[in-house]
């Protein structure tokens, strides 16, 4: 029967006698409800009546004793000890011996009924030995068989004392079911007819008037709601996260980057990059408009830059051109993290107690006037890091490039002399990209220039080691991004940020 069907049921008994004691005794037609399945139907209309307040009902569980596999057996073909019984021939007759009376009943028969037939003085042994019904005075009738009487009679009622439940139990004849069925009563706005409910107040019910006479349905507070879209990291953010943890674990301590706008003392000046340098022009750099300037850098450092560049020092000779305090106190967009890098060996070399040896990294943001394309955007993150320490060389810069971009799963680098201002010597560093089957260049580098690193107050044996790399070239690689203008901006596929999986560099195992 139909969920409709059971309702109409339901409310034409209710509206007969008021209230339902036991939902068993519902029928469609000539079908009984009285099964389990029948019962959930009831519950399906029941839930449905409930919430249009036409009827209310109360859940009773019993529990019904039924009978297993074998009580059902037995209340079919008798007990054990019956069937041994019945297998027998009467008193006075010649016996069966044990193997026959097997073959007639089966060995698990014999096993269980022959101790219990004998012990109810149902058979008896002739003279010879083999098995006979008992003869009880001269008439041999037909012993009771108690248990099996007694499982016909549970399984039509589903109950009986307690002692021959438990004693049935033990033998596992008979189990427990739990059954559940209901009683019911009107609710308040009890009807024959179901009436279907508005779930919304529309326009065109109020211009109408129909609102005057429709039923509206309850809210159901108890509800559960469609489950919230939680929050996902952007790619870049993984890829970060793996270098981040490299960093930490080859010792490095993470910059404070957290600072965009620079002024071209901190971002150029002070990085030995001259006045007239075209990465310093308009179509390259962001310069702000308000405020245009910034406060002063030391006076002492400013001097000592501002000279350097003039007329040389440290070994040399300067740019020997014009230094501009304008050009210097501009502010910018930071074109790469290196000018927090500067800012920080400045600290380093006027700390309290004076220089210590530091190895310091940042993953930020940097921005660069560029025309955007497939692989290249105004703005990206650069992974920057120095090492500062006395002595060391063009041979320790290949080999930490070497252990971290190897703890990335990049064991093939080769190394290729460049030219930055602020590095001498300088190493662009190529990685083989199996993949792609090509070389890929993954990053700059350099030793930093003494112009750059003495005006700091920095001693004279320190070396700092310097590279920066972006972060969106290994994300793109990683989850084959072909266009940057898909990974960041308005073009990105949100639902793909979600779905992207944590990326794991492989590591290096050794
Ligand atoms: N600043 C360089 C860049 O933007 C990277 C770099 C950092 C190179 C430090 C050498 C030393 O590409």
């Amino acid at each position: 029967p139909t969920v409709e069907e059971v309702q109409t049921a339901i409310l034409n008994a209710l509206d007969a006698s008021g209230t339902i004691n036991d939902s068993r005794q519902l029928s469609v037609g000539a079908t009984s409800l009285a099964s389990p399945q029948g019962q959930a139907v009831v519950k399906a209309a029941l839930d449905s009546l409930l919430s249009k307040e036409m009827a209310e009902y109360t859940q009773i569980t019993n529990n019904l004793w039924a009978l297993t596999e074998e009580g059902n057996q037995i209340a079919e073909t008798g007990s054990h000890e019956y069937r041994v019984w019945s297998a027998l021939p009467a008193a006075g007759q010649p016996g069966l011996s044990v193997k026959d009376l097997t073959d007639k009943v089966g060995a698990e028969t014999v096993k269980v009924g022959q101790g219990r037939a004998f012990k109810s003085k149902w058979i008896a042994k002739d003279a010879t030995g083999g098995f006979v019904q008992a003869a009880d005075g001269a008439k041999v009738e037909a012993p009771v068989d108690e248990t099996a009487e007694q499982l016909r009679s549970i399984r039509s009622t589903g109950t009986a004392g307690d002692a021959v439940l438990k004693e049935l139990q033990k033998r596992k004849l008979v189990q427990t079911r739990k059954q559940i069925h209901y009683s019911a009563k009107k609710g308040s706005q009890f009807a024959l007819e179901v009436k279907t409910l508005e779930t919304d107040l529309t326009v065109e019910m109020l211009t109408s008037g129909a609102w005057k006479d429709a039923s509206f349905k309850q809210y159901n507070f108890a509800a559960k709601g469609e489950p919230t879209d939680g929050g996902a990291l952007h790619p870049l953010l993984k890829v970060r996260e793996e270098f981040r943890q490299i960093f930490f674990d080859m010792g490095f301590t993470e910059m404070p980057a957290n600072r965009f706008v620079e002024t071209a003392f901190w971002n150029f000046d002070a990085m030995f990059v001259p006045q007239q340098h075209p990465a310093r022009e308009l179509q390259d750099t962001f310069y702000l408009k308000s405020p245009a300037k910034a406060l002063q850098p030391p006076a002492d450092y400013y001097e000592r830059v501002r000279k350097t560049h003039e007329v040389g020092g440290y070994g040399s000779i300067g740019y020997r051109a014009p230094f501009s305090r304008e050009e210097s106190e501009k502010l910018l967009l930071r074109t790469h993290t290196t000018a927090v890098s500067t800012a920080m060996l400045y600290e380093l070399a006027n700390q309290p107690g004076g220089f210590k040896p530091a190895k310091l990294f940042s993953i930020d943001r940097v921005f660069r006037n560029e025309a955007t394309d497939a692989t290249h955007l105004a703005e990206f993150h650069q992974v920057e890091g120095v090492v500062a320490d006395y002595d060391i060389t063009l041979g320790h810069l290949i080999g930490f490039m070497q252990e971290f971009f190897g703890r990335m799963g990049n064991k093939t680098l080769r190394f290729k002399p460049a030219y930055n201002p602020y590095t001498e010597p300088s190493m662009e560093i190529f990685s083989w990209h199996e993949g792609l089957g090509k070389w890929i260049e993954i990053g700059n580098s350099g030793v930093f220039r003494p112009e750059m690193l003495e005006p700091m107050g920095l001693p004279k044996g320190v070396r700092v080691l310097g590279w920066g790399f972006s972060l969106e070239r290994p994300t793109m690689i990683k989850y084959k991004i072909q266009d940057i203008r898909t990974l960041v901006g308005h073009k990105t596929d949100l639902g793909a940020v979600k779905t992207r999986p944590a990326v794991r560099l492989e590591k290096q195992d050794d």
